[in-house]
């Protein structure tokens, strides 16, 4: 029998593998009998006539290391999954449980670093601001299989918001907030190297960094170094491994004092194996872990439409949200709510929820009074913070008060030097004041002063939820 020609698209050609596969399995062709090969634009089965061939069904199992597989860049990758299908499909259906196969041995192995090509990718793109282009921003990225368009769907449903492009050298793709569109490969120099994010970045990285575990192997094996170059926090790295024998000293003298060993790699982590896609899952975690400090009731989640153009962002559950199990229900919850129906801003639309999710007080008495979270608290409930945003996807989140502002940015910053526009990573964002301290202030002429000039940013905070960023409204330019 003579050998026929397969010739598909360089890359993952998932679509021309599946239409050569149902045209082999209808001519019965045997692994044998076919020969693969590459091309940047075949005509598409080379030297065969083909016709349409009705679909192969094949168990969920194999189909999955199927898409995997076609991403691998082994040139011998159409081939090996062709022996696989015809096996499956011709009496060894049951094929993938017999993991000593050579073949499905191999071809796990090829599943396995896609996957983790993958899993790389997720966590080492970091997009920067194109240059001269306030709402575009680019990321460059060096993947060692074709996993572009198996990756696209996490970028999408992580950045809908943002006007994007990857741009890798073997392809790039641009989603414009409507559409996915793939282009042609690139270089590094195409994409933009720093902008105005590396100081968030940075900080972030800094918060979350345990200096007790640090090991520059693993940290290497995890981040091999040729992604160092695109990842802002690797700047700190020299410098927080030089110190972190001193900041372990340091932590062992607060432990003490710590009622808790958890720590923010514990929530990271937590969430990484279980990988939350969304708030009721995140939630879900959240109260799993329970209270850091003990005392409070449950813990108190965001709550508000799921996609809310506005997120706002409190400190922690006072006495009322800890008995209701809702946020912003209290004395400071009622004010922000008078305050936004003055000023238009339609509470039940809105996303508000805390930078730390139990109550945290000392009992006096009857009485249980509000205890402010240290800075470590804080940085414990962050990446479930950061989560949370990743989910809701606003327009703008607004830091009420200097701990929500801890939490936003990793840095404390007092609200009196920092009042106004921010950017929170990739959040256009607002900072202002916490409707409790309006509720402190000692006499009457300074709290109408305070609470005219809290109406005043809300005012603004509401015009820049409502500005189009198609028009090219920018938070800075809407001053
Ligand atoms: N203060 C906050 O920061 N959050 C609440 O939910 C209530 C009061």
């Amino acid at each position: 029998m003579s050998l026929h020609r397969i010739t598909l698209k360089n890359g993952a050609d998932l679509d021309g593998f599946r239409r050569a596969v149902r045209w082999l399995m209808a001519e019965e062709l045997a692994p044998q009998h076919v020969v693969w090969s590459l091309d940047e634009a075949p005509s598409l089965f080379g030297d065969d006539e083909f016709h349409d061939a009705p679909p192969v069904s094949l168990p969920r199992s194999v189909a999955r290391l199927i898409e995997l597989g076609v991403c691998h860049s082994d040139s011998e990758r159409y081939a090996l999954l062709y022996q696989l299908i015809w096996r499956v499909l011709n009496g060894e259906r049951d094929l993938l449980e017999i993991a000593s196969d050579p073949l499905v041995h191999r071809i796990d192995m090829m599943a396995r670093a896609v996957r983790r090509d993958l899993h790389k990718m997720y966590a080492f793109v970091r997009f920067r601001r194109m240059q001269g282009e306030l709402e575009r921003f680019a990321a460059w990225f060096e993947p060692d299989h074709f996993i572009l368009e198996a990756a696209a769907p996490f970028f999408i449903d992580r950045f809908r918001s943002l006007d994007w492009t990857i741009l890798t050298p073997i392809g790039s793709m641009r989603w414009d907030r409507r559409d996915l569109t793939f282009g042609p490969p690139a270089q590094r120099e195409d994409a933009p190297d720093e902008d105005s994010f590396e100081e968030g970045w940075r900080g972030y990285y800094e918060s979350v960094f345990n200096p007790a575990r640090v090991n520059p192997n693993a940290m290497r094996a995890e981040m091999p170094k040729k992604y160092w170059r695109n990842l802002p926090e690797t700047a700190s790295i020299p410098g927080l491994i030089q110190t972190a024998s001193q900041r372990v000293d340091a932590m062992i003298e607060q432990e003490a004092t710590m009622p808790s060993k958890r720590t923010p790699e514990r929530a990271l982590e937590a969430m990484w194996d279980q990988e939350p896609k969304t708030l009721d899952e995140l939630n879900a975690i959240i109260a799993k872990a329970g209270p850091l400090v003990p005392g409070a009731t449950q813990a108190v989640f965001g709550e508000g439409p799921k996609h809310a153009d506005i997120v706002f962002v409190g400190e922690q559950p006072g006495d009322q949200e800890d008995l209701q199990g809702k946020p912003f229900v209290g004395p400071a919850g009622k004010l922000l709510a008078k305050a936004m129906q003055e000023v238009g801003i339609d509470r039940s639309k809105a996303y508000l929820t805390n930078a730390v999710k139990h109550f945290k007080f000392e009992q006096r008495g009857h009485r249980r009074i509000h205890a402010k979270p240290t800075n470590g608290e804080v940085k414990h409930y962050r990446p479930w913070l950061m989560k949370e945003l990743e989910l809701v996807r606003p327009k703008l989140v607004v830091a009420l008060g200097a701990t929500a502002l801890l939490a936003l940015t990793g840095k404390s910053t007092p609200i009196s030097r920092s009042r106004g526009h921010a950017q929170f990573g990739p959040y256009r964002g607002y900072i202002t004041v916490h409707p409790s301290y309006l509720l402190r202030l000692p006499d009457e002429a300074t709290k109408r002063e305070a609470y005219e000039a809290f109406l005043a940013d809300l005012r603004r905070i509401h015009d820049l939820a409502e500005a189009d960023p198609d028009t090219g409204e920018l938070p800075l330019a809407a001053e």
